[in-house]
């Protein structure tokens, strides 16, 4: 659809490689000479991250590669888009990010794929809180930025974000994560990573609990794809009627 939009013709199709056999498979995708790059999805984005000879900030604090870029025949330059596609929907939820107090719940891949463009998009706080506290704790001390910090259940009290994601994967398996402690009564955008055909149980969660508004992440599911193609073709897509078509699609 992007292509389309930009009179671009690309071809664009799935690769289904062996569970142990990443590598070869990229490698003999990029063996075709006009193989431009790829997206990489699970469980293969840290091989990526090992294949890739140059990372950008994102995929380097999260090893997780989405996105490959071949820009020479030595260089594979690797990326990870999912913070910035992040940004990009809050921002098409109307929500200002500069000086915002942020709550990450999750310390996984994907909460580390986006810590990066959060701050750069000039956050002034970010908490990650996760069931287990020590990998919130890791991200926070490798991050070396004072402005985010791991908070157990006791910080969790005392603590009021404008702007609270879920990057768990627990929605995938239709669970919540411990939500006890979260107060939602100062929230403007509860953020569900996942998405569904329907709100996804922590939307609904958030929404009882104070939550002025929700959404899920179909919007950043198509922003890291409009930046991945940014990526490989220099051009910038409209991400709206994507959005909106596999809005419809969904909901069939
Ligand atoms: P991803 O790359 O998608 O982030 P991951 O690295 O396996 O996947 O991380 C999944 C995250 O979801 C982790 O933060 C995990 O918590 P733990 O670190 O304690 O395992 C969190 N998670 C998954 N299921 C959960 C659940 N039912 N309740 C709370 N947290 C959950």
């Amino acid at each position: 659809m992007f292509a389309e939009q930009c009179q671009l013709a690309i071809q664009y199709d799935k690769i289904s490689a062996p569970e142990k056999g990443f590598s070869e498979a990229a490698q003999a995708f990029f063996a075709n000479p006009e193989a431009i790059g790829c997206n990489v999805t699970s469980p293969f984005k840290g091989a990526a991250a090992a294949l890739a000879s140059h990372l950008n900030n994102a995929a380097s604090l999260a090893q997780s590669v989405n996105t490959l870029h071949r820009v020479d025949d030595q260089t594979l330059n690797g990326y990870n888009t999912d913070g910035i596609g992040l940004v990009a929907d809050l921002q098409n939820q109307g929500v200002a990010l500069s000086d915002k107090t942020l709550l990450i719940i999750g310390a996984g891949g994907a909460a580390r794929g986006v810590v990066h463009p959060l701050l750069d998009a000039g956050i002034k706080t970010l908490a990650i809180t996760n069931r287990t506290i020590a990998k919130a704790h890791h991200i926070a001390s490798q991050v070396e930025d004072s402005r985010v910090l791991a908070l157990d259940k006791p910080g969790l009290m005392s603590f009021n974000a404008d702007i609270i994601i879920n990057s768990t994967s627990a929605s995938l398996h239709n669970t919540l994560p411990d939500l006890e402690h979260i107060s939602f009564a100062d929230c403007e955008l509860a953020y569900d990573m996942a998405y569904a055909s329907k709100p996804t149980l922590f939307m609904q969660h958030a929404s009882d609990a104070g939550a002025k508004k929700v959404a899920d992440g179909l919007g950043m599911l198509v922003e890291q794809a409009a930046a991945a193609f940014t990526i490989w073709t220099s051009e910038v897509p409209q991400s709206k009627p994507v959005i909106n078509s596999l809005r419809q699609q969904l909901s069939l």
